[in-house]
């Protein structure tokens, strides 16, 4: 079968993959090809052990994939054969040099804009997917253009703005589609012909369009507003310990304001993921570049405040289980940066457990997904830190559990059973505020949330 449109994808990573996958599942006019410099990767992909956990992502790679679907580290030949390309390559912060620990490093994307310009031998759109600063596709266009080849290009911002557990959902029910243009008429006719595309599916309503710099810039905005709500709300969760307010009382009496809202007001031990806090120090590094100071200091502070919160969170078990850790077992109920994901990318357990490991504390791991990625983040620490599937054997023995990740098997244990199995006095500290405070300290847990009054069976 013939099809209508060749689309190419580069980076077959969190983004890149279920993004070309609902692409290929709502259009099986159009051959869609994911590939990736690393071959594991892409084996993974071909298997039917899929390199991500996503839910509802199996079935669509299930239906598409040898369909509509391809999978392939020829980045040549799909450059070649393509009409759009979506560069979906990873943007890590820069650890090198100016702007290290800030800037986003911008080799990869680079390499691969170079890639493109040296094998491409017709007309491409190409479509910037990963997060990057504000300017890029114009780095990006030079780069495109600066050769004796004749090719022309087109480059569009596209961000992506779905979120990790929920991949497949958001995809398929966008509450937004962006696409940014240059705004002549080549780039117009650019950006009709991914609307196109996303017309498949989404609403029209719901496909916006701006230009290319307004788009690059809210994805960076988009999720330094998310990581701010979280910053907010846990501040002043530090303060309704001080006062015996209830943090969840205070989040939901604030979010019935129709003008605030109450999604991403839930008090937690930190944000992490891949994103909010690449994109906040992206966004400051931005504002200081342009002599902007002060705003770069507003944002750096929603940064600061997460970072605090993670500390106050270790340093709470240390002041309560009497001032030492030392050889204390400490269960973390979860590993992953949020529910419904074995990613650990910017985990608060990364530096929970670094911390406590540090503390001399015993740690052991539970999480159903991300174990294997956990044991990766804390390698060198093996004398300290073991990993247990099973939360019940997880818990023997131990003299406190911290949940770090909001994943519902927790709130439904049978915590009678692991209290017996614990030694005395047990501690429970929720950094999710997912469980039943109440029953767990009538069952004879001490029980310290976030932001709520602690409740213990010392006098
Ligand atoms: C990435 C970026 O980190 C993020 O900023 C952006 O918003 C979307 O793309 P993610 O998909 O989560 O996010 O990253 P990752 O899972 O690391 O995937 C990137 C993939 O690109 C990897 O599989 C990597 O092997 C591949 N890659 C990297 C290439 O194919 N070529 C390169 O030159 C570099
Ligand atoms: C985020 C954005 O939501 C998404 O639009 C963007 O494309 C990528 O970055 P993601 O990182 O996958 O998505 O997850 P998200 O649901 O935003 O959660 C990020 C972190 O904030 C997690 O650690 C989560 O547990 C935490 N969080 C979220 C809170 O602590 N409290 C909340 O109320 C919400």
């Amino acid at each position: 079968m013939a099809f209508e449109k060749n689309i190419l994808c580069i980076g077959a990573g969190y983004v890149g993959g279920p993004t070309l996958a609902m692409i290929a599942h709502k259009c099986p006019q159009y051959r869609v090809t994911i590939v990736d410099i690393n071959p594991i990767r892409i084996d993974q992909w071909n298997s039917d052990d899929l390199p991500i956990y996503e839910p509802g992502l199996d079935e669509i790679i299930k239906e598409t994939r040898g369909r509509n679907l391809f999978f392939s580290t020829d980045i040549e030949k799909g450059i070649k054969e393509s009409d759009i390309i979506f560069v979906s390559v990873n943007t890590p912060t820069k650890t090198f040099g100016a702007g290290a620990g800030m800037a986003a490093d911008l080799q990869y994307w680079e390499k691969t804009a170079r890639q493109i310009r040296k094998n491409a031998e017709s007309p491409k759109i190409i479509v910037e997917k990963s997060t990057l600063p504000v300017k890029t596709a114009l780095a990006m266009h030079r780069i495109l253009t600066s050769t004796e080849n004749e090719v022309r290009f087109e480059v569009l911002s596209n961000p992506e703005f779905l979120a990790e557990g929920t991949a497949i959902k958001d995809l398929e029910n966008p509450d937004r589609v962006l696409i940014g243009s240059m705004e002549t008429p080549e780039g117009l006719k650019a950006r009709n012909e991914l609307v196109e595309i996303y017309a498949n599916w989404v609403p029209r309503e719901r496909i916006i369009t701006s230009n290319i710099w307004s788009s690059e810039l809210s994805k960076l905005v988009s999720n330094a507003f998310l990581a701010q709500r979280i910053s907010s709300i846990n501040s002043i969760s530090a303060l309704c310990e001080k006062t015996d307010a209830d943090i969840t009382e205070v989040a939901r009496a604030v979010g019935m304001d129709s003008r605030v809202g109450n999604k991403f007001l839930n008090a937690s031990v930190g944000f992490g993921g891949s994103c909010f806090k690449k994109d906040i120090l992206n966004l400051v590094y931005l504002c200081q570049y342009y002599g902007l100071e002060e705003v770069a200091e507003y944002w750096r502070g929603v940064v600061s405040i997460n970072e605090y919160q993670k500390e106050r969170f270790v340093l709470n078990m240390l002041s309560t289980m009497f001032n030492t850790l030392a050889g204390k077992r400490i269960c973390l109920f979860g590993f992953a940066f949020k529910a419904n994901t074995g990613d650990t990318r910017e985990s608060p357990g990364i530096f929970i457990a670094g911390r406590l490991a540090e503390e001399k504390a015993e740690v052991v791991i539970t999480d159903p997904e991300a174990l294997k990625n956990a044991m990766a983040d804390l390698d060198g620490l093996e004398a300290k830190i073991s990993y247990v599937k099973d939360p019940y054997e997880a818990s023997t023995g131990c003299d406190a559990i911290a949940v770090l990740t909001e994943w519902d098997i927790y709130a439904d244990l049978d915590y009678g059973k692991i209290y017996e199995s614990m030694t005395k006095p047990c501690f429970i500290f929720d950094g999710r505020n997912i469980l039943d405070h109440e029953r767990l300290f009538d069952i004879g847990f001490n029980v310290f949330p976030i932001g709520k009054p602690a409740m213990t069976h010392f006098s």
